[in-house]
């Protein structure tokens, strides 16, 4: 059983639905499973710094968590058109994993969720790609073949899968956000799966 780590920080619940639904679309594929890991808060020196494990959801990622996958799915809220400092914090982490090439060759996908329709998700999801590119990952995206892109009317992009959480900030996902999500999932693990033959 080969494995994706669908990698996300959420404070909403927002973009942890939608890590759900990439981990439905990645068990779909034979022989795949999903890693479900978040990454801490940061925190200034001022503050205190988060438990070691988190109160409820997925574990916090491990840097071994990177080198035992074969794909890596990155979720984050969109803030301010970007992704969130956690998940920055994180990424500007792995410099020994760059110069190692754990990730090089690897498929990879983003996801995220904003409050508001037009408010950044593609800049967010392009953003994150591209130190995905610098570690040398294969950027998986959702092709227009799928329906569901042409008629949505909340999220859901060509560039990663996405949710619009509205002013009241729900997290339930659309039918056409989750069906798009589980559809990125299912294509890393396709992927990832084919490269490994
Ligand atoms: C500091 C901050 C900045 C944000 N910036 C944006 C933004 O640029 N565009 C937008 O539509 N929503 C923005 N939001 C809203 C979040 O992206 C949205 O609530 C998202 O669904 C949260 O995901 P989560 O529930 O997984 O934490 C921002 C929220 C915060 C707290």
């Amino acid at each position: 059983m080969a494995e994706i780590l669908v990698l996300y920080y959420s404070r909403g619940g927002s973009v942890a639905r939608l890590a759900r639904q990439i981990a439905r679309g990645i068990g779909e594929v034979p022989g795949m499973s999903a890693r479900l890991r978040t990454v801490p808060p940061v925190a200034a020196v001022t503050q205190t710094s988060a438990p070691p494990v988190p109160d409820d959801g997925a574990p916090y990622v491990e840097i071994s968590d990177l080198a035992e996958c074969d794909g890596i799915v990155l979720g984050s809220p969109t803030r301010f058109g970007n992704m969130a400092a956690p998940v920055k914090h994180f990424l500007d982490g792995l410099g020994a994993e760059w110069v190692n090439g754990t990730l090089a060759g690897k498929p990879a996908a983003v996801f995220t969720s904003t409050a508001s329709m037009h408010g950044g998700q593609e800049s967010t999801l392009l953003s994150m790609q591209i130190p995905l590119l610098h570690h040398g990952c294969l950027i998986v995206g959702i092709p227009f073949t799928e329906p569901a892109l042409s008629h949505t009317t909340t999220g859901g992009t060509p560039y990663g899968a996405s949710h619009v959480a509205g002013a009241q900030d729900d997290p339930q996902p659309s039918d056409d956000e989750a069906h798009l999500a589980r559809v990125l999932g299912r294509r890393v693990a396709d992927i990832a799966k084919r490269l490994a033959q």
